[in-house]
């Protein structure tokens, strides 16, 4: 065939290293701080709820950080993901404008989130850890962290959102058949879900603190997280560097990337090996106009959770104790970002920009109905970004990250063809009451 749509790689073309981008970044590093002392968070602070192999790798220093053999062995189940060219979205867009979109959701679980939680859960085991808790708000980390675990043997418990736990029934079935069990959250098996029962529709800082409750008090469980640490952000570096082969093989370069945001690991994945390989390219961040973080929220030290259990990161927070509306992009209701990412848009390296529900699945249908995939409401927000792109008309090349499939999202298809879909945004009143309730902590510039 002349006119490729897809370009795909060897399984040992697999990469060897994880790209870690904390070197390259502008300025000191900002350490995390202890949530009772304030002060800098050393390794130590860390161990009782994470495994010495992972807390290396969140301070590594190193450029490069090398993929233990044994999950390289188990990414080959859906490593490398295919990159497609959107010859028919193209087309329907009417643009000379060249798409490509790297698919994550090939993988066992439908998404990016596996990339890291084979690496988490062989770190977990190789250190003797029997349990692995978690939360999960689109159900997408949840049944990644599942599937991982039951490929180390490891037991895995998930607080996932109540708004998601209502929305999405199959996820849940999804975690039990890897053998999880699941509860909704806010539950009444922890401090922080009971004193949190007025918010009934949950948030992910609420399942957080949750999950990190747990494992504190056992000592055979730990607890992982499926984005905004700098662990979590490496592994997933395995998208941008396959991208950036398969983009050779296209004979393109992209002059606009473009991802979701939610805690930042997929745009992250994507981008960063681009920007280490020195990219001139623009990268564009979409969020929810529901839980605009990038895009409104101020740049400061917050707690990671809503009970202020985890370290203070410096990210731009909408405040930790903000429940965003139950919007379907349930990945993205996140009231921070990972710090190494807000280091790069506070740099101006990284834009941001914010849309609301029935924008972005307007998007989401017209790829659909061009290109096949159902994509996920998270992603959604970046197909969105892309249209906008190429109506402004100056982008020759755009690459994005279409990070999951949205066959377990179809309440949120459901709502959107049947115009009951809401767009609440965020307002004024919530921020100011938000912001009033950051921790006290240095400022940073
Ligand atoms: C499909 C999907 N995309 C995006 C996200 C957002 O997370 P991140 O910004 O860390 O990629 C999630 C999180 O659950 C998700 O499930």
């Amino acid at each position: 065939m002349s006119e490729p749509t897809k370009f795909l790689l060897r399984e040992e073309q697999i990469p060897t290293h994880w790209v870690n981008l904390l070197p390259d970044l502008p300025g000191d590093p900002l350490p995390p701080l202890h949530p009772g002392t304030k002060q800098p968070a050393g390794p130590d602070d860390l161990t009782p709820i994470f495994p010495m192999g992972l807390i290396l790798q969140e301070v590594a220093q190193e450029p490069e950080v090398e993929i233990p053999e044994e999950v390289r062995q188990a990414y080959g189940l859906w490593r490398p993901t295919p990159l497609f060219r959107a010859r028919r979205l193209e087309k329907a867009l009417g643009t000379q404008t060249r798409i490509y979109y790297k698919y994550e959701g090939v993988s066992p679980a439908g998404s990016h989130k596996p990339n890291t939680a084979v690496p988490q859960a062989y770190e977990n085991a190789k250190a003797g850890v029997k349990k692995l808790s978690t939360e999960t708000g689109a159900g997408q980390w949840g049944s990644s962290l599942a599937f991982a675990c039951s490929l180390f043997g490891l037991d895995c418990e998930v607080f996932m959102v109540g708004s998601s736990y209502d929305q999405k029934p199959y996820r849940r079935s999804m975690m039990q058949t890897w053998g999880a069990t699941v509860h909704r959250s806010p539950s009444e098996l922890t401090q922080s879900g009971k004193a949190n029962a007025e918010h009934p529709t949950g948030s992910l800082g609420i399942a957080i603190s949750e999950a990190v409750e747990v494992a504190a008090q056992d000592p055979d469980c730990n607890y992982s997280l499926g984005s905004v640490l700098n662990h979590v952000l490496l592994h997933q570096t395995v998208i941008g560097q396959e991208a950036i082969l398969q983009m050779e093989l296209a004979g393109d370069e992209p002059d606009v990337v473009i991802g979701c945001v939610g805690g930042g690991s997929n745009f992250a994945g994507l981008a960063f090996p681009f920007l280490r390989a020195g990219s001139k390219a623009r990268f564009v961040a979409a969020e929810p106009a529901a839980c605009p973080t990038l895009t409104r929220g101020v740049y400061s030290y917050d707690f990671g959770d809503t009970a202020g259990l985890t370290p203070l990161m410096p990210m731009y927070t909408l405040g930790h104790d903000f429940v965003p509306p139950p919007v379907h992009a349930g990945g993205l209701r996140y009231h921070g970002d990972a710090p190494m990412l807000c280091g790069l848009v506070k740099a101006g390296r990284i834009e941001a920009r914010a849309y609301k529900q029935n924008e972005t699945f307007e998007a989401a249908v017209r790829f659909a109905r061009s290109e096949g995939i159902i994509p996920a409401p998270e992603p959604a927000h970046a197909i969105r970004a892309v249209i906008d792109e190429v109506e402004r008309g100056d982008a020759k090349v755009i690459l994005f990250g279409l990070c999951g499939h949205g066959n377990f999202d179809l309440a949120a298809y459901d709502a959107y063809l049947g115009g009951t879909l809401e767009d609440p945004e965020f307002s004024e009143a919530d921020m100011d009451a938000a912001l009033a309730r950051l921790p006290e902590a240095p400022a940073i510039a």
